[in-house]
Order: C-alpha cells, then sequence, then structure tokens
C-alpha cells in the first residue's frame, strides 16, 4: 500500500491548477446511460472513484473510450446493454447508486447493488428510492440488491425530499429527463455540481430543467438526448484545499481553473481567519496570514453553507488559530477521523457529540498516521505540511479516489513530499 513521507515545515508558493470535478463527473458519467448518441466528457479527473464509476458503465455494456492524457472519456451505447450494477463496483464507490434512477428510465428495469454503509455515516438511500417510486418505479430489496422496474415509463410527479440529499436529488433529475410529463422537485440540493454541471450538461443535450426557485427545480421529460461534448466544472473542494494550504502555511497561492463565485462561504471564513485574498475570472490569489486567528463558531451545511468536505482541512487550520473554535458537524454522524490523527501530531481536539473543540496555537510534530477517507486523508497531508520534521501517511489510497496528482501539484507549490510504493 502507497505512503506519503512529508518533511516539513514547508510553505506553500507558486501556481497550481484546478482539475475537473469528481462529484460533478460521477452523476454526469451516470446521465450517459439515457444517451442513444455518443457522449464525451471532457475534465475528467484522473482519479479512482472515476475509474469505478468507467468501470461500473463499462459492465454495463456501454463502449467507454478512456483518454488518460486528454482527461477524456467517449461512451457509446452497444447493443448488448444489461442492467446489473455489481455488488464489487458499488461497493468501493456510494455515488453507483446514480446509474438506477438512468437505467429504469433508460431500460425500464435494473438490479443494483446497495452501497451499503461507509466510515463516515450510515449514508442510507431511502430518499433515492422514495422519489423514483413516486416517479413509478417498483422495487424489492432482496439479498442486498434493489430489484427494480417499471411497467411501460416513468411518469412525472411533484416530490418534495423529506431532507436536503445531493445523491437523492441527482437520482430524481437524472430519472425524470425522460419521464413522461413534467417533474417538480422541491427542496433539492442545490450544489453547483448539480444546478449548474449536471443541468447544463442535460440541456444542453436537449433536456428541459428549469430551476424556478432557490431549491425548487422543474423537469419536462423529453424523448430522447442528443450527441454532446462537454466538459466538467473545476472540483471546489480541491480548490479549497489548496485554500486551505495556502492559509495555513503562510503561502503565497494562485489557483487556476475554479470559479472563485463558487465558494463565497470558503473565502469569507479564510479572510476571517487572516488570508488575504484577491479574486479574478476563475483565479483566486492567497496569502496566507502570520496570526491565524480562531472562528468562535462554524457548523457544516448544504450548500451554499460551508460544506461537510472541507470541514477536516479547516479544523486543521484551526489548530494553529491564536483561540479556541468549534466546528459543528450536520451532515453525517461520524465525520470527525481525522481528529485521533491529528492529536498524534500534536492537536488538542476535544469531540462533544457533533461538534470539536479545537483549542489553537498547535505547533504539530511530524509523526506516523494513518488515512480513513478521502477528505480526513487530505487534512493530514495539510497539517504535516506545516508539521516540524518528517511525517509518514499510510494507506494514501482514500486520497487517489479524490485528488488527482496530488503529490506532483504540493511538489510543484514547494512541498517536501514523496510517494512510498
Ligand atoms: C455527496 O454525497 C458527496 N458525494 C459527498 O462527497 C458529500 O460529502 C455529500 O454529498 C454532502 O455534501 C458525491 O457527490 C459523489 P447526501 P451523498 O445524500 O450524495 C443522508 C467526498 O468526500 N441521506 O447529500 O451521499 C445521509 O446519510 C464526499 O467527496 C439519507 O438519510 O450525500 C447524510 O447524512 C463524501 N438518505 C445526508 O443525508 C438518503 O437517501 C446528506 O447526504 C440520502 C442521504
Amino acid at each position: 500500500m502507497d505512503k506519503f513521507l512529508i518533511k516539513g515545515p514547508c510553505k506553500v508558493k507558486g501556481t497550481v491548477n484546478i482539475s475537473g470535478s469528481k462529484n460533478a463527473s460521477l452523476p454526469i458519467l451516470a446521465a450517459t446511460i439515457l444517451f442513444d448518441e455518443p457522449v464525451e466528457i471532457k475534465n475528467l479527473p484522473n482519479v479512482k472513484d472515476i475509474d469505478t464509476m468507467l468501470a461500473l458503465i463499462k459492465s454495463l455494456g456501454f463502449g467507454v473510450k478512456i483518454n488518460k492524457k486528454k482527461n477524456s472519456v467517449l461512451i457509446k451505447k452497444t447493443k448488448n446493454i444489461n442492467t446489473f450494477a455489481s455488488y464489487s463496483l458499488v461497493k468501493t464507490m456510494r455515488a453507483g447508486i446514480l446509474v438506477l434512477g438512468p437505467l429504469v428510465s433508460k431500460f425500464k428495469k435494473a438490479k443494483t447493488s446497495l452501497p451499503g454503509g461507509c466510515l463516515i455515516g450510515a449514508r442510507p438511500i431511502n430518499y433515492h428510492l422514495n422519489a423514483l417510486k413516486k416517479l413509478g418505479m417498483n422495487y424489492r430489496i432482496e439479498k442486498g440488491y434493489v430489484h427494480a422496474f417499471v411497467k411501460s415509463k416513468l411518469n412525472g410527479s411533484c416530490i418534495t425530499f423529506p431532507k436536503i440529499s445531493v445523491g437523492a436529488t441527482e437520482n430524481a433529475i437524472l430519472a425524470a429527463t425522460l419521464a413522461n410529463g413534467k417533474t417538480t422537485l422541491k427542496n433539492c440540493a442545490i450544489e453547483p455540481e448539480i444546478k449548474k454541471d449536471l443541468t447544463n450538461f442535460l440541456n444542453k443535450a436537449g433536456a428541459r430543467i428549469r430551476w424556478i426557485g432557490k431549491r425548487t427545480v422543474e423537469i419536462n421529460g423529453v424523448k430522447k438526448l442528443k450527441k454532446i461534448s462537454y466538459s466538467v466544472m473545476g472540483d471546489r473542494i480541491e480548490c479549497g484545499t489548496f485554500c486551505v494550504a495556502a492559509a495555513i502555511s503562510q503561502g503565497n497561492l494562485k489557483i487556476k481553473g475554479f470559479d472563485p463565485k463558487l465558494i463565497n462561504t470558503e473565502l469569507n471564513l479564510l479572510k476571517k481567519v487572516g488570508a488575504k485574498i484577491k479574486i479574478d475570472q476563475n483565479l483566486i490569489s492567497i496569502i496566507g496570514p502570520k496570526k491565524i486567528k480562531n472562528i468562535k463558531f462554524i457548523k457544516t451545511k448544504e450548500y451554499d453553507g460551508f460544506p461537510t468536505d472541507l470541514q477536516a482541512q479547516f479544523m486543521t487550520l484551526l489548530c494553529k488559530a491564536t483561540g479556541k473554535s468549534i466546528i459543528s458537524e450536520s451532515i453525517f454522524e461520524n465525520r470527525f477521523m481525522h481528529v485521533a490523527e491529528l492529536r498524534r501530531l500534536g492537536a488538542k481536539i476535544i469531540i462533544k457529540k457533533n461538534n470539536a473543540i479545537i483549542f489553537g496555537g498547535t505547533n504539530f510534530q511530524g509523526a506516523e498516521l494513518m488515512s480513513s477517507d478521502l477528505r480526513a486523508s487530505v487534512a493530514l497531508v495539510l497539517a504535516t505540511i506545516v508539521a516540524n520534521g518528517k511525517s509518514v501517511i499510510n494507506r494514501i489510497y482514500h486520497l487517489d479516489r479524490g485528488y488527482e496528482k496530488i503529490e506532483k501539484k504540493l511538489r510543484s507549490i514547494g512541498v517536501n513530499i514523496k510517494r512510498l510504493s
């Protein structure tokens, strides 16, 4: 298993390019199931979760031609489509469940593995199943699989999600795109990966999706989608992670390839801790402060609130602040796994229910560490960049799921990092 060896402390300096968004690519790739015509997707990040989604689409019988050098893929429907999404593929990546809506909508049936639990929380799929049922999908759960079918076609409906869910909103939009008539979805997730990218992609291919309120979308079903070539948006969380790298290390970074307007909340928090930030179109210039100020209270929330996917990174930053900060996690029940590892580097953090109380002033000291999930792992990278001495981070396959060329990018901005295979 690969590990990272990081020697700190380092200051990040220079320019970094943001890769395509993992969490925008995944539903867009699932959407290709809806097409009869070929679809080209560009700016795909070269990360493990995308490989898994492409393997899943290939296993359904689609022609999948990957061009790793160009970060693109060409997906073509073939005559031999099956509708079986296996446990071996879905268990490693929960977003595999996003093929359920498109398969039932396009091919009238699907047998899709239940994704199962995950370290950060139970993550059930009841909102996905209930929304698809409202559109006319029949299903039963047997031996770990969702067996789903629809007699003729899915029919538009009005659905209000009981709680905001990124994946359930995506699955319902995907299923409604080719359904009969009008679907209205209320209390939707409005992450830019959905409201901007998935919507743009589908509409450019001929779908009729219109956002008619902050969290309400109206989808008028169309008969078919047309051939399209589409470039995925930049990765919001990778961008936020590099912003934190600059802020924590008194760095001076130019971050290219992401629209700064989409991370207003995060940039405002970074200004609060003392970072100097200048924004331009698709460019963020950030200088980290000499003294990091604490933030009394932050709570993770659905977009356009503070994202749970940046909670671990901000916690690492606040370990070095002057004074006490509190971060409250409201999206997942178990997303503080980085805390025990940060403590091994010297952090002083107490967990009380879903609140982490962070006592600032930590001078991290290098140590050997263990990655747990994607964002927890990158938080450890951030801490070890500024830690004194040598650190080893084990099980970095978690990072490879979602950060493209992370060590190459970090090395290019001055981090002393090496992958040990
Ligand atoms: C997406 O996961 C992201 N994944 C996650 O990114 C992100 O953390 C999460 O949204 C929240 O922003 C992708 O986009 C591929 P949810 P998703 O449905 O869709 C509960 C990363 O590091 N819930 O919005 O699974 C659920 O348990 C990751 O890149 C139900 O109870 O998240 C959670 O508490 C990890 N029933 C909350 O809702 C359901 O049917 C929000 O989950 C669905 C969700």
